[in-house]
Formats: structure tokens, sequence, C-alpha cells
């Protein structure tokens, strides 16, 4: 049976076909073209057998979003099956999943290398988004280095000294580093390739949100996000649903005018945070 006869229709590409990354492309794809890129075989299947059988069209690729070539290869497919209309990257590790090193190479130079692909092939008019973290409001860096860290190459990221000295020293840091690295790739690509694209560029950072990765985190450190969540004006844990629903709005119609900037969901955690209601870290 053709469940659906049109052609050249909008594609979304999303990269990393996790819990955030299904939600958001379930909530905008109906009569689009979706490509979905994961460094997961196992995943692509089950998540792409649920999209058909709910009545989406869907094409899968393994991508491994620390490799340039491949990333570069998943954007030349998105192109080739028709107008880049969107492209989504939620593929990331969290700090107690992954070493440093890794959460450096795959949530800062990863995203980077996805960016400047996708700045090759979006379509005039169209809309990306990076999933970052509140984590990104977490570690402010100094605005010499940020300046140097948006004017660097995503090839060069790693060599930067801060990088090298701070980040690769401890997941978290490397996380909160690497998440507020995503607004500012997202700030210059806004500003630069996807601009003469005439296509948009923007971040989610989202709060606490209920996934296995987040599971990982609780089971990890716990104490420190329910401390977190009980201090913040939601009091409770946010759902991919609540990211979804954010992650429309910036993907389309209404959002036009809005391009190279963040927009946090979390629940009041950073508020609470940056009024000093709630203190990340411990003062002994
Ligand atoms: N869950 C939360 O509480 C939370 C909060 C803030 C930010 N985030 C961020 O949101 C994003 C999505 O999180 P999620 O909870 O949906 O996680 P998830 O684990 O459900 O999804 C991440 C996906 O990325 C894929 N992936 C991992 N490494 C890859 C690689 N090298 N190449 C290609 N794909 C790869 C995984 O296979 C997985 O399908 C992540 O970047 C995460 O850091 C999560």
């Amino acid at each position: 049976m053709i469940f659906d006869r049109n052609e050249q229709k909008a594609v979304v590409a999303l990269l990393g076909a996790g819990s955030m990354g299904t939600a958001i492309v379930r909530r905008i794809a109906a009569g689009k073209k979706i490509l979905l890129g994961d460094i997961s075989e196992k995943a692509l299947e089950r998540v792409g057998d649920d999209f058909r059988r709910s009545g989406y069209d869907v094409e899968t690729m393994v991508v491994n979003a620390l490799q340039k070539d491949s990333v570069e290869a998943f954007a030349r497919k998105a192109a080739e099956l028709g107008p880049v209309m969107y492209f989504i990257d939620t593929a990331g590790a969290s700090p107690n999943q992954a070493s440093p090193e890794h959460i450096v190479n795959l949530d800062m130079v990863g995203t980077g290398y996805a960016v400047d692909a996708f700045g090759e092939v979006m379509a005039q008019g169209g809309a990306g988004l990076i999933i970052s973290s509140q984590a990104a409001y977490m570690y402010p860096i100094p605005n010499d280095i940020e300046l140097k860290l948006v004017n660097t190459a995503t090839e060069d990221l790693k060599d930067v000294k801060f990088i090298q000295e701070v980040a690769m020293k401890d997941s978290g840091l490397a996380y909160m580093i690497a998440k507020r690295m995503n607004h500012l790739q997202a700030q210059r690509a806004a500003a630069t390739t996807w601009r003469k694209r005439r296509a948009r560029i923007n971040t989610i950072s989202p709060g606490v949100i209920v996934t296995p990765l987040a599971y990982d985190e609780f089971r990890a450190s716990g104490e420190g996000y329910q401390a977190m969540i009980d201090a913040s004006a939601a009091q409770r844990t946010g759902t991919s649903d609540e990211i979804a629903e954010v992650a429309a709005f910036l993907l389309g119609e209404h959002a036009k005018f809005i391009t190279g900037t963040d927009l946090l969901v979390d629940g009041g955690v950073i508020a609470s945070i940056r009024t000093g209601e709630f203190k990340l870290w411990r003062e002994d």
C-alpha cells in the first residue's frame, strides 16, 4: 500500500535518534521526509520501525557524529532526499556516561561538524536546532575566551588552551563548556554559513528531562539532581514532549525572526542558581 504519493517533500534530518530527538521529529514531521542518523543500528531499526508504523515517511542511516566524514555524508544524503528544511542535533553524552575527552569530542567537536556540514546543504527558509543543556549556564566562560572559541574552526577547537587545561580535566566541566560552546556554534553559524543560505539556527537548553540518558545521571548523582529539582520553581523534572513543544516553535513559522539564540527550558533551575537560592557548588 502506498501511504503517501507526494514527492520532493521537505526533509527533516535528525542526528541522534534518542528520546528528545524522536519526540521533536514526531511533533513536526507529518507529511515530510524524515532522515534519522544515529551510531546505533539497533536504535535506528527500532525507532525507524516505530515511525513507519505511525504513518511517517522515514529513512535511516548509521552516522558517527565523532567523524567529520560520516557527518558530511549524512548531510549529503539529506540533501539528496529533497530540500533540507529542518536539522536537529541531539547526539550527545552526559557527564556520568563518558570521559572528558569523549564529551569534548562528541558534544562540542561533533556538534561543530554537524553545524558546518548542514551549513552547506540547508534550504532557504530552513531551520536548525541543537540540543544544548542548562549546564551551559553553570560555568561562565570569560568573554575573551568565548571570543576566541567562537572564532576557532571546528577542527582546532580541541587545541585551544582553555579546552585542554579546563574542559579536559573533568567530565562535568567538559559538559558545561561543550554545551555553552553549542550556543556559540549556533551564533557563529547564524551569522555566517547558515545566514548565507538564509536558514536559521538556534539552541534549546533543557533542564532535567527524564530520558534513559537522565536515568544514568540520576543513578550516578541522584542526590544533586534531587536538590536541584526541589529548589526549582517547577518542583519537577521535565519531559521530552515539553522540549518538543518548544522545538516546534523555534523550528516553525512563528519564530522566523529568531536565529542565533538559546532558549532555556529548565523549570527555573538556573534562576535559582543565579539568585543564590540554590548553591550548585558546596562551599567547603
Ligand atoms: N535528558 C536530559 O536530562 C538532558 C538535559 C539537558 C540536555 N540533554 C542533552 O540532550 C541531548 C539528547 O539527550 P537524550 O536524553 O534524548 O539522550 P538519548 O541518549 O536518548 O539520545 C542521544 C542519542 O545520541 C546517540 N549517539 C550517541 N553517540 C553518538 C555518535 N557518536 N554518533 C551518532 N549518534 C550518537 C545515541 O545513540 C542516542 O540515540 C543530549 O545532547 C543531552 O546532552 C539531556
